[in-house]
């Protein structure tokens, strides 16, 4: 079998296992509180977080505390966890007030198939359960370990992260966005919560000063690959393959690097960054390969 079939095998075989997961964390048992959770809103969380999905970042969290001896069952809170963020900014992103997005996964999107006030309810509580499960002392018997991972959650997701990042996607709409202000963009709504995925693995794991510091020039080279690929597959690929709306960063003038420097420097610009991604993986053996190959998944993606 060649090296990107068994690859694809990988994460297919992780992304069934990671299923199974999410499934049981999605259920009004899981999600505890003084009152029972409205079924409405359950079901709108499952809608949001468990139809399709690549899995990408949660496979990022797995495989980077692999390389410390970390198992996957072990990971699995924390994967979980930088999952429902990532769900959650999806159905927030697809919003008549942010993306305007109908298709999702190649469904209708939370908002089409409930309505608005439920899909960011439904974000709301995803968000939520993912910093609970942090806290929670089956993801990490040390308690210092478990802050550690949610101030890198934190940091990921918040004004400095993702959720910062998409506030500058809108304000870029509105125009005058240089090429450092599309790369700061792009390195917050998306590279920001791809670099934790990496960092939170790393943190489980132990990983010296020096090896946490190359996971994150890892992360963020990568995280900064999967956007420039988003964009250009907005560009290039069909609906039906992207199970999304494309052409819509056209259509709503949304400032991305194919945008200002085209298609074809905008590729030379991905292998480039795949690349650096790829250096900075040296001081690694074998153990890192699905990481390597995951960040060149991340740019010879069809979806
Ligand atoms: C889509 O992310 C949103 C971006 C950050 C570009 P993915 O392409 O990882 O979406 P799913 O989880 O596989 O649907
Ligand atoms: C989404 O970027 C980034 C986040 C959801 C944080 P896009 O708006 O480009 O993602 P798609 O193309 O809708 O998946
Ligand atoms: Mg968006
Ligand atoms: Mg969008
Ligand atoms: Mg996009």
């Amino acid at each position: 079998m060649s090296e990107p079939e068994d690859f694809a095998a990988r994460l297919d075989r992780f992304a069934t296992r990671f299923a199974t997961a999410l499934d049981a964390q999605l259920t009004a048992e899981a999600l505890v509180g003084p009152g029972t959770p409205p079924e409405r809103l359950v079901a709108a969380m499952r809608h949001g977080a468990l139809n399709g999905g690549k899995r990408l970042r949660p496979f990022l969290t797995v495989e980077a505390a692999g390389l410390f001896g970390v198992t996957e069952t072990e990971a699995m809170p924390a994967a979980l966890a930088v999952e429902f963020i990532h769900c959650y900014s999806l159905i927030h992103d697809d919003l008549p007030a942010m993306d305007d997005d109908d298709l999702r996964r190649g469904q209708p999107t939370v908002h089409r198939a409930y309505d608005e006030a439920t899909a960011i309810l439904a974000g709301d509580a995803l968000l939520t359960h993912a910093f609970g499960l942090l806290a929670k002392k089956a993801c990490h018997s040390d308690p210092a370990i478990r802050a550690a991972l949610v101030a890198e959650l934190v940091a990921g997701s918040g004004g400095g992260g993702m959720a910062g990042g998409q506030m500058r996607d809108l304000e870029g709409e509105k125009g005058g966005f240089t090429t450092n202000d599309i790369a700061e963009m792009q390195q917050m709504k998306t590279g920001a919560l791809i670099r934790s995925a990496v960092r939170l693995g790393a943190l489980l794991g132990g990983a010296s000063l020096d090896q946490l510091k190359a996971l994150t020039t890892f992360g963020e080279e990568a995280g900064h690959a999967f956007q420039l690929a988003d964009d250009i597959l907005d560009l290039t690929a069909s609906s039906e393959a992207m199970g999304k709306a494309t052409g819509k960063d056209h259509q709503r003038q949304k400032p991305t690097l194919v945008s200002r420097i085209g298609l074809d420097a905008a590729r030379r610009h991905l292998g480039d960054t795949v690349h650096h991604a790829l250096s900075a993986l040296m001081m690694f053996g074998p153990e890192a390969d699905t990481l390597r190959q995951t960040a060149r998944y991340f740019a010879e993606r069809e979806n």
